[in-house]
């Protein structure tokens, strides 16, 4: 098994940061000086994928714009001598090769894979949620992607998470094979902390196989009347084996205030023109929180 292309979901309508996603995509949210899925492409390229596809929807342009080519601005740096800003601006139009669809209503994570499937033309992907980021020493995908090639199977990525966390997130259970590496026996979305089978959470990255596209297409909607890719891949583990690998390094979900607001400290931290002020900032507020 090969992993050549990403798909990366970005159609969803973003409730949890309203009022902002009401006119503005929640993946074009900045962390720092750049969106969350920049980021995230960043995360796909490293991983030597060299075929992305965004599924988008209604409200999405931006996310278009901003992977495009911008003559004008280009032209208007150049004139200016900003050749650093003019730099940086040009790579991004070129980072990749970038294709769009469109999911027309935002039915779920696993109707928005389904639009993949032309795209992925009968070859194993790699998926990666638009919204989250994840700080690695590898690739969070690059790490799930060695194991699919090993196995020739789909395969999760997860974390572990408090037990009174779960009913956020789609929940595994799994017999374990070898450090941070399980065989999914069972996948349940969104539980209660009384129903779910274990604490391993899926976060935003995947391999998949073609053949989840004919079972999301009788996927019936689940838990908000979504289509949710947990299910779909519920039913197929009834022929097909899954894994799941708990992923080394930090995920910010940032679709989530706080995952927002904490993503964007990290990463200010891991600047060096800015770790100093910040870290003073933080020490400074600390004191003011623990005198309170
Ligand atoms: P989320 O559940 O986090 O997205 O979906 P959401 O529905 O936009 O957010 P909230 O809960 O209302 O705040 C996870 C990923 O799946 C995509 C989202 O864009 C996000 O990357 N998604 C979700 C779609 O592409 N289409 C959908 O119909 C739903």
């Amino acid at each position: 098994m090969v992993i050549r292309k990403a798909v990366i979901p970005a159609a969803g309508l973003g409730t949890r940061m309203l009022p902002i996603t009401k006119s503005m995509p929640k993946e074009m949210l900045p962390v720092l000086n750049k969106p969350v899925i920049h980021y995230v492409v960043e995360e796909a390229i490293k991983a030597g994928i060299d075929d992305v596809l965004i599924i988008t929807g209604k409200g999405k342009r931006a996310i278009e714009d901003y992977f495009d080519r911008s003559f004008e601005l280009e032209y208007y740096l150049k004139e200016r001598g900003k050749l650093e800003e003019l730099k940086e601006v040009e790579e991004i139009g070129e980072m990749v090769d970038i294709y769009y669809v469109r999911q027309k209503k935002p039915l779920g994570l696993g109707d928005a894979i389904l639009h993949a499937e032309k795209h992925v033309n009968g070859e194993p992907f790699a998926v990666l949620l638009g919204d989250d980021i994840i700080i690695s020493q590898r690739p969070a995908i690059k790490q799930l992607i060695d194991v699919a090639e090993k196995k020739g199977s789909p395969i999760i990525g997860v974390e572990n998470v408090p037990r009174e966390m779960v009913s956020r997130y789609g929940i595994i259970n799994g017999d374990p094979i070898e450090d941070g590496l399980f065989k999914v026996t069972q996948l349940i979305e969104k539980p209660s902390p009384q129903e779910a089978p274990s604490n391993m959470a899926i976060v935003g990255r995947y391999v998949l196989i073609p053949e989840i596209f004919d079972v999301l297409r009788e996927t019936p909607p689940g838990r908000g009347g979504e289509v949710q890719l947990t299910d779909a891949l519920q039913i197929l583990l009834q022929d097909h084996e899954i894994f799941a690998k708990q992923i080394e390094g930090e995920r910010y979900d940032i679709g989530s205030k706080l995952g927002f607001i904490i993503a964007n400290l990290k990463l200010a931290l891991m600047r060096e023109e800015l770790k100093t002020e910040i870290r003073d900032y933080i020490k400074r507020t600390l004191e003011e929180v623990l005198n309170e």
